[in-house]
């Protein structure tokens, strides 16, 4: 593949405004799992998010803050909307929204047919479940462990009219994928209708085998509508291979949208079968558009949604989920409070485990003017070495780690080893911390830099 092709397949034209043309081709050298792991190109990534000096973020789920380039082209897209008035609704609108569904369509291996932009995941799927021409008496299965807002809605069918909801309960360690489907086969009737299951649980992470629950649910006679809100835009995948009839994700968590961007893709031969929630009788009963009738609403985000495509396929969603298998390790800790300084501070450490090791973040190295030896002796202080671990893993005397670790101190301008590693994490100037937070050290500390990539 030549650099044109390659410029391309990542997103085109944005990807020169993350990346000079020298890393690119760099970049573009290397195989998605060792870029996956090379710190510079993330720390690139990262310089993109504008993160709050305030407190660190760890909560991604909610929805994910848009990177600088998505946020500038939104607040672009609101003005210029704004400016055009209802001539764009009137022209332009219908034209702009059928682009950014076929390219969300073709991010998820669907046709335009068979997906709609909606405001989110409980929008999407609470659609499914209320047009579902329900009978007194029909079941539906679901799992304790899945959304409440569609637990809900599952619940009001029954009350309205008169559906049993069957819930089964997730093993928080099953033996196998079997175990899971078995659990689901259980909870199936002859008067089931529809089960719902999540491509991804928000509560445990748990990533479950959608594929074979649906294939068990289809050959008893059960659609199946899937909960992908954490999956899409943060794991490889396309619909079509986990075999549900019905899907349906939020774009404001792992692709990094504005605020209120969903989709909802529901199987051409199913879409005759749900009524819609907002009529729409221009629409036939086959068309996927007849449950998008929601009126005026703001267009501005739709249009965002193709820049976030961009900036999400400059990362590529290979790398953000390769090493899956990998083993984590999440550590936290207390930098206490100190008299006069009312703010502690947390640090999180993520650790690779078996990883191999690679430079810490370039803008650190680049701002401080490290040399690959003192990169080196970082990122073991990071991981919690003592100055003879990291003596003995350099293949140096332990005097010479303290030098080491002198210049960098004198480069970092901090004076002990915690102060060095929160300056990893909250690189001055611009995020300056109080020194004074720094001069306890009795303890060891290991960290890396939390970087946000909205994954
Ligand atoms: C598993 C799951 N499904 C659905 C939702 C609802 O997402 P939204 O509020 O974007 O509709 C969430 C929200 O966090 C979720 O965790």
């Amino acid at each position: 593949m030549n650099k044109r092709e390659f410029v391309k397949t990542l997103g085109g034209a944005s990807l020169g405004l993350v990346f000079s043309p020298s890393m690119l081709s760099r970049y573009m050298a290397m195989p998605h799992a060792e870029l996956a792991q090379d710190e510079a190109f993330w720390a690139t990534i990262r310089g993109k998010y504008k993160l709050t000096p305030e407190y660190i973020n760890l909560e991604n789920g909610y929805y994910s803050m848009q990177a600088e380039p998505v946020l500038e082209a939104f607040i672009g897209h609101v003005r210029s909307i704004n400016v055009q008035a209802s001539r764009y609704m009137r022209t332009k609108q219908p034209d702009d929204k059928l682009r950014v569904r076929t390219r969300l369509a073709k991010m998820a291996g669907v046709t335009a047919e068979e997906l709609i932009i909606t405001r989110n995941t409980t929008e999407s799927l609470d659609t499914v479940i209320n047009g579902y021409d329900w009978k007194p008496g029909d079941e539906a299965v679901m799992a304790a462990q899945d959304y409440g807002a569609m637990l809900d809605m599952f619940k009001l069918q029954a009350r309205r009219h008169g559906i049993v909801n069957t819930v089964v309960s997730l093993p928080l360690e099953p033996q196998s994928d079997d175990e899971i489907v078995q659990l689901y086969a259980n909870a199936i009737t002859p008067k089931t209708r529809l089960l719902m299951v999540a491509h991804l649980v928000n509560i445990t992470g748990h990533i479950l085998p959608v594929r074979k629950i649906a294939d068990m649910a289809h050959a008893r006679g059960v659609d199946v509508m899937c909960d992908g809100a954490h999956a899409f835009g943060q794991l490889a995948f396309r619909i079509p291979e986990l075999g549900c009839d019905y899907y349906g994700a939020s774009l404001h968590k792992w692709l990094g949208t504005p605020l209120g961007a969903g989709i909802l893709y529901v199987r051409q031969d199913k879409i005759a079968g749900l009524w819609p929630i907002y009529a729409d009788e221009s629409m036939a009963d086959t068309d996927i558009r007849k449950l998008n009738h929601t009126g005026t609403h703001p267009v501005h985000t739709d249009l965002a949604i193709d820049d976030a495509i961009d900036f999400h396929e400059t990362i590529g969603v290979e790398r953000i989920c390769f090493g899956l298998e990998q083993q984590l390790l999440l550590r936290g800790l207390c930098v206490p409070d100190e008299p006069l300084v009312r703010n502690s501070r947390l640090l999180i450490i993520i650790e690779n485990l078996n990883q191999k090791l690679e430079c810490p973040d370039a803008n650190i190295q680049q701002r401080y003017h490290l040399t690959e030896r003192e990169q080196m002796v970082i990122i073991y202080l990071m991981l919690g070495f003592t100055n003879k671990e990291i003596a003995n893993r350099l293949n140096l005397s332990e005097y010479t780690v303290k030098e080491h670790l002198k210049r960098i101190m004198q480069k970092t301008k901090t004076t002990t080893r915690t102060g060095l590693l929160a300056r990893m994490i909250f690189p001055a100037p611009q995020t300056e911390i109080p020194e004074l937070l720094f001069r306890e050290e009795s303890f060891t500390v290991t960290g890396l830099p939390i970087a946000n990539t909205g994954s």
